[in-house]
């Protein structure tokens, strides 16, 4: 009898996907609330053939060179900036992710953390807690109007695209940036694409949906943060490094905009004392924009769904690096 694969899961996703996978694999996993650090990586991966991997582990060429045996790593997220995918390329090593199913979950928290920052709604909860909520003020927590103000999105995936749909339904104007303008979606989303300058200086409302890569690295920073108008409020459920947070920082701080809500930032985790965190008008939350019930079963399903389609043979449909088949081709 010939045994079954080995997959290392680097931590206890939803039963969705266990129990999937838990028919076709034999499966390590690290069941602890924190990640594995380097040298427990090593461990866990040792003789495994295949890695269910989160955002919290790196995924590189020397990893790879240390467990010759891995063929296959399905990263439980849509992005995988945590993974060296030409690395993994070169080392024959097929990388999936879990697009399209987290789309919804994603794009209504990005604008459930507009609508929050917007309208100062954690600073109402705080004050009411912190007992100073003692009349009715006329100039009480005033934020800024979201009927009718322009939403500025940078990255038009199917995130952004989400996040223009519930816009239309606020009746906002809809302005975004991407680097390929498509007249098709500007129809179908009514939306107009924009130069990132004119975004920056003509939005209230500035949400970011890029992938993080080089060319996305700290793409808002000081310039871009004084082109914004002072009442603008800057959204980011994207990755943290898109954003220079020390500029935020200033930024906030100085009035130069009027806030920021933040489901990703720079580091992650952030410190408690970090000075976002105690900020009033930066909004923190611990990247949790996919985090309903639904949307987690699912990506657990779909990520487990990807190992079960390698391991019997066949190509998942959430491959990110296609060319990989070329090169395992020819090795084959
Ligand atoms: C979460 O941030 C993801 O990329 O799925």
């Amino acid at each position: 009898m010939t045994s079954r694969p080995l997959v290392a899961v680097t931590r206890a996703i939803p039963e969705t996907g266990l129990e999937l996978l838990g028919e076709h694999v034999e499966i390590r996993l690290w069941d602890k609330d924190t990640p594995p650090d380097a040298a427990e990586l090593d461990t866990l991966l040792d003789g495994a053939d295949g890695v269910l991997s989160l955002l919290s582990e790196r995924i590189d060429g020397p990893l790879l060179d240390r467990h010759p045996g891995i063929r296959f790593v399905s990263n439980f997220a849509v992005g995988y900036d945590n993974i060296d995918v030409p690395a993994c390329t070169e080392h024959g090593v097929i990388v999936t992710n879990t697009p399209g199913v987290l789309t919804k979950a994603t794009a209504e928290f990005a604008f459930a953390l507009m609508v929050a920052t917007a309208r100062r709604i954690p600073e109402a909860v705080d004050y009411v807690r912190d007992g100073k909520w003692v009349t009715w003020g006329p100039k009480l927590l005033l934020g800024q109007q979201i009927l009718g103000a322009t939403l500025g999105i940078i990255g038009f995936g199917r995130i952004g695209q989400g996040m223009a749909r519930m816009a239309s339904g606020f009746g906002m104007r809809v302005l975004v940036n991407n680097r390929r303008q498509d007249p098709k979606l500007a129809a179908k989303f009514d939306v107009t694409f924009v130069d990132f300058i004119d975004l920056l200086k003509e939005s209230d409302f500035v949400s970011l949906h890029v992938a993080l890569a080089p060319e996305t690295h700290h793409l808002i920073s000081t310039r871009e943060l004084k082109l914004m108008k002072k009442t603008a409020i800057l959204i980011n459920a994207a990755r943290g490094p898109v954003v220079d947070t020390d500029a935020l920082v200033a930024a906030l701080r100085d009035g130069e905009i009027f806030a920021a809500g933040l489901d990703v930032t720079d580091p992650e985790p952030l410190p408690a004392d970090h000075p976002l965190v105690s900020m009033p008008n930066a909004l923190v939350v611990p990247h949790i924009a996919s985090a309903t019930v639904q949307t987690r079963n699912a990506m657990s399903s779909l990520a487990a769904r990807n190992i079960v389609e390698i391991v019997n043979g066949r190509r998942p449909a959430a491959v990110v690096n296609p060319e990989v088949y070329d090169r395992i081709d020819r090795q084959s």
